[in-house]
């Protein structure tokens, strides 16, 4: 923390509840040093020389002098190991158990004395003492694993260990769930342990909210993920390798990843990026596609302060004909920042306010922190109470810490009868006439002025009937909170997709819902972190996620505005918000140039409406992200490995926002084929770069030749954009047509484009029964022909 950051930390602290947050850390300090007795000394252990193996469907067990590993490749391909005799369940990352072993992946000895592993699309080897090398069908390596070491305490506990990885030199690392450094993550050392960074954080904001250990590795030899499923503490050492320019010196590129406890098991997927994201979401689960409004711009604001205030505000849209989908209500509207409350002063009639915005086309959405009051009468205190709710210490003793209402219980959410009583609770939102939940807070916070801003590490946990404490369960906090809303909601309103995002997550999450970029700064540096955050987000199978828009904590100037506001229009999440006290996030508070450039930012993501309604869709069929770096479709494209300042929007846009002060015209590195600047019309080839202008109304947006987007028309109905293909080429695109807020799963519509004697040719392939309806087209791209 530097200067300012400890003054303002320590005058935040002299308050009431700085004295309050600074008994509850020294509580957690004597809570952990009863509950957690020093490790004491530790003896190291390695996997030693391979003594035999097993055959099992799916591969097998090499067993060694002092371990053995288990490996089995499951249907689709992807591939387990786990040392110690881990199996991949339980887990809280896998979506529907483990899919069956693929019969035709067999275990055989290989000539070294090792093992091996083969499978129709990837080899694994087994060296003598513990290696494992993962190869293409092709013999080509994506990575090496060394032997794994262990340390184990002498007098019993937890083993911390530690698997040093080598990977090809020109191999380049993403994900590791929301990085604001990204999204190509350099060398350093990556924290895995949830964390609220405790005010306005930039690109050197580590770790934050949502830390996962997954990893993609892109490299010419081909695309992997790998899983390290354990949600304890602990750190990954990225370094990227070097190449000798033909030299034949090489340095690898090398990942170490080191934990305080748990399994020591992985799975890693090898393949095209689309392929890698595919099976991903498959183990993980599909992304939940929210309501089509959820797509649209929403506004959000701590500190509204009354119901005027929230009516002043849709009228400020209304009145300039400036669309608005949804209004988030923050802490501020609740009795005493008690979750489930609502201050009748300030908003004595919430569900007339709802229900009146509801029929002006805008739903409101309530915060949802996981901390409870712990004060007697409280209605939702005294229910978890009574259900047992809250965690509690080894000595049987409820757990407190400091949040915004004051001294507050923690609900274990590890434990399905909390999850249960917790959902429950949803449908007061409900009838207050809220239509979606942002769940905050929920790494778990509890502030502090030094230490760790959580619960006590042995605080005791459920964790699904096995038990456990806080360092197994911390990581895993807000996705089985997201898990209990997502379920409440669903069996208090069956018929209607629930919205839900979450600042803090794991592996998993997109089953339930998205989330939010946290308190960015009110920066360029924040709007750049906002960028790298949805992308590694996307490619750790989280696809439904978008900033701040302006930053959260201070006061933009109208360009950084303008420039985040244009931003966040192509992402999933298009929300403005601000901290209380920050300065205003209404598009018309910047003067009347800002308000007609962000006026046709709205208009032009209303146009895009269907496209992003597709694009979800999609999400939850095939696991791509909406928004995807410029590499997806070219991994072997080195170039564009180290290149995040732009991204491509589906398969059809590629958007390149301005992220830095000043600036007008920007370069833009194109991915092969041919694109053309949706403004001017102009074709571009790519691979290359090319110049393009970026005045302060618009972005450089770039449509791929061929590509089929479904807009909104003038007159509201779905039409097709139809992008030219380059002569002799063929292209298309899936169309998903919007089918409202409920469960019904609408029909996929397949359409190809081809250039024939100058005549653009759009086709849909035949779908079954009659099919949707036919599609108006208009056709781009063929300059004055
Ligand atoms: C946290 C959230 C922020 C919210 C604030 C008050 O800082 O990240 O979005 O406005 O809490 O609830």
């Amino acid at each position: 923390m530097d200067c300012r950051g400890l003054v303002r930390s320590l005058r935040g602290f002299t308050s009431l509840r700085g004295v309050r947050a600074t008994r509850s850390a020294l509580r957690r300090r004597w809570i952990d040093a009863r509950g957690l007795p020093a490790r004491g000394p530790e003896r190291a252990r390695v996997p030693g020389a391979v003594t035999g193996a097993e055959p099992l469907p799916g591969g097998g067990i090499v067993r060694f002098a002092r371990s053995e590993l288990r490996i089995r490749v499951v249907v689709g391909g992807a591939v387990f190991w786990g040392w110690d005799g881990a199996g991949p369940e339980p887990s809280y990352a896998l979506a529907d158990g483990v899919p069956a072993p693929d019969p035709r992946a067999e275990l055989e000895p290989d000539k070294d004395g090792g093992w091996r592993v083969v499978s129709e699309r990837v080899t694994v080897e087994v060296s003598r003492h513990g290696a494992v090398e993962v190869r293409t069908p092709g013999g080509v390596t994506l990575r090496r694993d060394l032997p794994p070491r262990w340390w184990e305490p002498v007098n019993g506990g937890p083993a911390r260990w530690a698997q040093r990885t080598e990977v090809p030199a020109d191999a380049r690392f993403f994900g590791l769930g929301g990085r604001a450094s990204g999204p190509r993550l350099r060398d350093g050392v990556y924290r895995l342990w949830n964390t609220d960074p405790g005010g306005s954080f930039g690109p050197d904001g580590d770790p934050l909210s949502i830390t996962m250990p997954v990893q993609l590795v892109v490299a010419d030899a081909g695309t992997h993920l790998v899983f390290h499923d354990n949600s304890w503490d602990g750190r990954v050492t990225l370094r990227e390798g070097e190449e000798g320019a033909g030299s034949g010196h090489d340095r690898k590129g090398s990942c170490e990843v080191r934990m305080d406890g748990g399994p020591l098991r992985c799975w890693v997927i090898v393949g095209k990026p689309a392929r890698v994201l595919s099976r991903w979401s498959r183990l993980t689960g599909a992304p939940a596609v929210p309501p089509s409004w959820a797509l649209g711009a929403q506004h959000a604001r701590w500190g509204f302060g009354s119901e005027a205030e929230v009516r002043r505000i849709v009228a400020g849209y209304q009145e300039r004909g400036l669309p608005l989908s949804a209004v988030h209500l923050d802490i501020d509207h609740l009795a005493g920042h008690r979750v489930f409350t609502v201050d009748r002063e300030r908003f004595p009639a919430l569900p007339e306010l709802a229900d009146e915005l509801r029929r002006a086309g805008v739903r409101l959405v309530s915060i949802i922190d996981p901390a409870v009051k712990a004060e007697q009468g409280y209605a939702v205190y005294e229910s978890g109470r009574a259900a047992g709710a809250f965690v509690r210490d080894g000595r049987g003793r409820e757990v407190r810490g400091e949040v915004w209402p004051g001294q507050c219980a923690y609900p274990d959410f590890t434990d399905p009868r909390v999850r249960q009583w917790w959902g429950g609770l949803y449908e007061e939102r409900l009838r207050q006439g809220f239509a979606g939940v942002w769940h905050d807070m929920n790494e778990p916070v509890s502030f502090a002025p030094f230490g760790d801003t959580t619960l006590p590490r042995s605080v005791r946990h459920d964790l699904d009937g096995r038990g456990g404490d806080h360092r197994e369960a911390h990581n895993v906090y807000a996705l089985a909170m997201a898990r209990a809303g997502y379920e409440g909601l669903r069996r208090l309103r069956p018929d209607e997709r629930p919205f839900l995002f979450s600042r803090s997550g794991w592996a998993g999450m997109q089953r339930y819902g998205g989330t939010w970029s946290g308190d960015v700064s009110s920066s360029w540096d924040g709007l750049r972190a906002s960028l790298s955050l949805v992308l590694g987000m996307g490619l750790c199978g989280v696809p439904y996620s978008g900033p701040d828009v302006g930053g959260f904590g201070g006061s933009p100037s109208p360009e950084l505005y303008l420039r985040w506001f244009q931003l966040a229009a192509y992402l999933p999440l298009f929300r403005t918000h601000a901290a209380i006290g920050a300065g205003r996030r209404e598009p018309w508070e910047f003067g009347p140039a800002v308000l007609e450039h962000a006026r046709a930012a709205l208009a032009e993501r209303e146009r895009l409406h269907p496209y992003f309604v597709t694009l979800a869709h999609l999400s939850r069929l095939t696991g791509a992200p909406y928004v995807r770096p410029l590499w997806w479709g070219s991994p072997d494209d080195r170039a564009l490995r180290e290149c995040g300042d732009a991204f491509v929007l589906g398969d059809a846009l590629l958007v390149a926002p301005v992220l830095e002060r000043g600036v007008d015209r920007r370069l833009v590195r194109l991915p092969r084929g041919r694109w053309f600047d949706t403004a001017t019309g102009q074709g571009y080839d790519g691979p290359g770069q090319v110049l393009l202008d970026a005045p302060l109304s618009r972005v450089p947006v770039l449509a791929r030749a061929g590509s089929v987007i479904p807009v909104r028309g003038a007159d509201g109905l779905l039409e097709l954009e139809v992008w030219a293909p380059a002569g002799g080429r063929r292209g298309g695109g899936l169309v998903v047509a919007d089918a409202g807020d409920g469960w019904e799963q609408p029909e996929v519509e397949r359409y190809t484009t081809r250039l024939v004697d100058g005549w653009v040719r759009v086709k849909r392939l035949r779908s079954e029964g009659s099919g949707p309806p036919l599609r108006r087209v208009r056709v781009r791209g063929l300059g004055a022909a």
